[in-house]
C-alpha cells in the first residue's frame, strides 16, 4: 500500500492555519491530520467542529480528524457536517464503538479506531473488518513532541497479520513521535498513514521533512517476515 503522509496541524502556527495547511499540501501531503483535545480525555483543549469548518473551505486535502474526547458519539455529527473526511475514535472512550463506527458511516465519512500505547490489540479485533482504520498510538495521546515508544512496533506488526489472515482492507496509522528514522520502522511493520506534527511544523524545510518521513517505498513480503 502506497505511504499516506498526514501532518498533524497541532504543531502548526494556530493564528495562522491556512497557510500552515497550504504549506504541506504544498509539498505532498494527502492528509491533514487535526487533533480535537476535549481536556478530558486529555488534559488539553484544541479545537472542534468550528475549526474544522473553516479548514475544510480552505484545503481539499483529506481533513483526518483523531478525536481524543470522552462520548465521541456525541461529536460525530458536527464533526461530519464540518467537512472531516476520516473520523478516528478512541477504543478507550466508548463502550459502544461498534455503534461508532455505524454512525461515522451513515455520516458520509470513513471511520478510523485509535489505540493509546497501553491498550491491547484485543480491544479492536472485533472491529478491524467494519473499520477503515486503525491507528496505533506511538506516544500516548495528549501533546506533540514526544518520543516514539519502540515497543508499539510489535503491536503494529500484529495488526499488519491480522489484517491480512482476515483478507479484508484497513489502512493502518501510526502517530506520536514519527520523523524520517522511525517511519522506516513503522512502515517495516507494517503501518500506511503516518501522522508527524513537530518532525515537519518544525522543520527549516518542511519539503524535505516530508520527503524524508514518506522515504522509499518498502514491499512486505508474505512468508518471510516473521
Ligand atoms: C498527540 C497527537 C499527535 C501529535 C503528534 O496526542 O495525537 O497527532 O500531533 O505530534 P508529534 O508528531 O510531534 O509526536
Ligand atoms: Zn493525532
Amino acid at each position: 500500500m502506497a505511504t499516506i503522509i498526514a501532518p498533524s496541524i497541532l504543531s502548526a502556527d494556530f493564528a495562522h492555519l491556512a497557510d500552515d495547511v497550504k504549506k504541506v499540501t504544498d509539498a505532498g501531503a494527502e492528509y491533514i491530520h487535526v487533533d480535537v483535545m476535549d481536556g478530558s480525555f486529555v488534559p488539553e483543549i484544541t479545537l472542534g467542529a468550528t475549526v474544522i469548518k473553516d479548514l475544510r473551505k480552505v484545503t481539499n486535502a483529506v481533513l483526518d480528524v483523531h478525536l481524543m474526547v470522552e462520548h465521541p458519539e456525541t461529536q460525530l455529527e458536527s464533526i461530519a457536517k464540518a467537512g472531516a473526511d476520516i473520523i478516528t475514535f478512541h477504543a478507550e472512550a466508548t463502550p459502544h464503538a461498534h455503534r461508532v463506527i455505524q454512525k461515522i458511516h451513515e455520516l458520509g465519512c470513513k471511520a478510523g479506531v485509535a489505540i493509546c500505547p497501553g491498550t491491547s490489540l484485543s480491544a479492536i479485533e472485533e472491529l478491524v473488518e467494519f473499520a477503515d482504520m486503525i491507528l496505533i498510538m506511538t506516544v500516548n495521546p495528549g501533546y506533540g513532541g514526544q518520543k516514539f515508544i519502540e515497543s508499539m512496533l510489535g503491536k503494529i506488526h500484529m495488526l499488519y497479520h491480522m489484517i491480512d489472515e482476515m483478507e479484508t482492507e484497513c489502512d493502518i496509522e501510526v502517530d506520536g513521535g514519527i520523523n524520517a528514522e522511525t517511519s522506516v520502522l513503522a512502515r517495516e511493520a507494517g503501518a500506511n498513514v503516518l501522522v508527524a506534527g513537530s518532525a515537519v511544523y518544525g522543520a527549516a524545510d518542511v519539503a524535505k521533512a516530508i520527503k524524508d518521513i514518506r522515504g522509499t517505498e518498502i514491499v512486505h513480503h508474505h512468508d518471510d517476515d516473521e
